[in-house]
């Protein structure tokens, strides 16, 4: 027994109940501050209404930190993330599973999990026009008049954004009606039909009336492209929306969604694991790695010169087409425990191209051109890094 209790408390990952709770009576303490602020009936404009640094930009995530405050300790998700999605473009989120990609935009939808989740730090701008909502401070009114109207989400699973008991119309047209009070039930149904024609469904009135199990998956996901794309919003939030689909259906669905994103002169946060499906849509990139961005660049400078041995990892891990090999490369070892992230760069355990100056601290970011920016000693001026380490680079592109 005394052997196993030894053995246990070697463990990093292993809390006892006793400090279990005290973490988590610590938790509500911090919780309980941030929702007070959150729930205040009247809460100030200049908390909120700001400036965007480039009025070009639709949205800039600046130094955002959601964290997720449970029993076992912090998960920081999004722990300082930083960038931009210009108006009119694609901008493309791509990292490992648990990387912190829909925490990053449920923090702009303010949908995280409260109130053990809250965005701590930072500020993610929307643009208004004349003016910008910081949406990490918006009341929840501001909220409501943005979702839907200015920024929409579609999900991976269209399933559970559909109310399996509800008839497909029905749903449509709440989502119209909700955000056009003024119009009237026929002219709402009108509006839902030209929807649902709109992302490519041929018997719409049928349609209208069928229930969700009726439809196909990518049935389904055109219905909630129709849903989010009703008011025609400024910016598309689309979390590995075709994940879930055929590779046929993939690219219907991506065809779809670029055609619309023209027609209604929008911008598109593309967050997927899919390399192909990113060179396929997006103008930008933005590779995170553990919560943070590791580094960021036009989709050409990420596809052809990918600085960050994790960006290339990924590279080199994606199927080429004609290229005859028998195993793809995968990345060796872990994404390292979200609650007790190292002080160091995040992904040395895993890297195999360190130099000296690996051994200090989280590296600093690196501007590599107006564009393409980089987390990792490897280029920066301070590294110590020489000819030789970028020589084996470029061998491994
Ligand atoms: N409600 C939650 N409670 C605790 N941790 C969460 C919660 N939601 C997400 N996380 C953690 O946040 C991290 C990022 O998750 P997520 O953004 O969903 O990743 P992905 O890049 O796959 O979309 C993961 O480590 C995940 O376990
Ligand atoms: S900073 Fe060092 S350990 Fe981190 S990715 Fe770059 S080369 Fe690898
Ligand atoms: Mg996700």
């Amino acid at each position: 027994m005394n052997f196993l209790k030894k053995e246990r408390t070697k463990d990093a990952n292993y809390i006892s109940a006793k400090e279990s709770r005290a973490i988590s009576k610590e938790n509500k303490k911090i919780t309980d501050e941030i929702e007070k602020k959150r729930k205040r009936k009247h809460i100030p404009e200049e908390e909120y209404v700001t400036k965007m640094k480039n009025p070009d930009n639709v949205v800039e995530f600046d130094n955002v930190h959601t964290y997720f405050f449970t029993d076992i300790g912090t998960v920081k998700s999004v722990d300082g993330v930083s960038f931009e999605v210009p108006q009119g473009k694609t901008v493309g989120i791509v990292g490992e599973s648990g990387c912190g990609k829909s925490v990053t935009s449920l923090s702009l939808m303010q949908l995280v999990q409260r109130p053990q989740g809250q965005t701590v730090e930072g500020e993610i701008r929307f643009n208004m026009g004349d003016h910008a909502v910081n949406v990490v401070n918006a009341p929840m009114d501001m909220m409501q008049k943005l979702r839907g109207n200015q920024m929409s989400m579609i999900f991976q699973e269209p399933m559970t954004s559909l109310n399996p008991v509800f008839r497909i119309g029905m749903q449509v047209d709440e989502v119209i009606a909700l955000h056009n009070p003024q119009m009237s039930k026929e002219e709402v149904k009108k509006r839902t039909i030209e929807m649902l024609q709109m992302v490519g469904i041929a018997n719409s009135e049928g349609v209208y009336k069928m229930y969700p199990h009726e439809l196909s998956g990518g049935m389904r996901q055109r219905i909630c492209i129709a849903m989010g794309l009703a008011c025609s919003p400024k910016l598309i939030i689309a979390d590995e929306p075709t994940t879930a689909l055929d590779v046929t259906i993939q690219a219907q669905i991506l065809d779809l969604l670029r055609g619309l994103k023209n027609k209604i002169n929008s911008s598109i946060m593309l967050i997927t694991h899919d390399l192909g499906v990113i060179a396929e849509m997006a103008d930008y990139v933005v590779v995170m790695y553990a919560g943070r961005v590791v580094e960021k660049g036009t989709v050409q400078e990420i596809f052809k010169s990918p600085k960050h041995p994790y960006t290339v990892g990924l590279m080199a891990s994606k199927p080429v087409v004609g290229k005859d090999i028998d195993r793809l490369y995968s990345i060796p070892g872990k994404v390292p425990n979200p609650v007790n992230m190292p002080d160091y760069c995040y992904f040395r355990d895993r890297c195999e191209m360190c130099v000296e100056a690996c051994k200090g601290k989280y590296p600093e970011q690196t501007v590599l051109s107006p564009t393409h920016v980089v987390n990792c000693y490897r280029y920066s001026e301070s590294s110590g890094s020489n000819g030789n380490d970028k020589k084996e680079m470029k061998e491994v592109q």
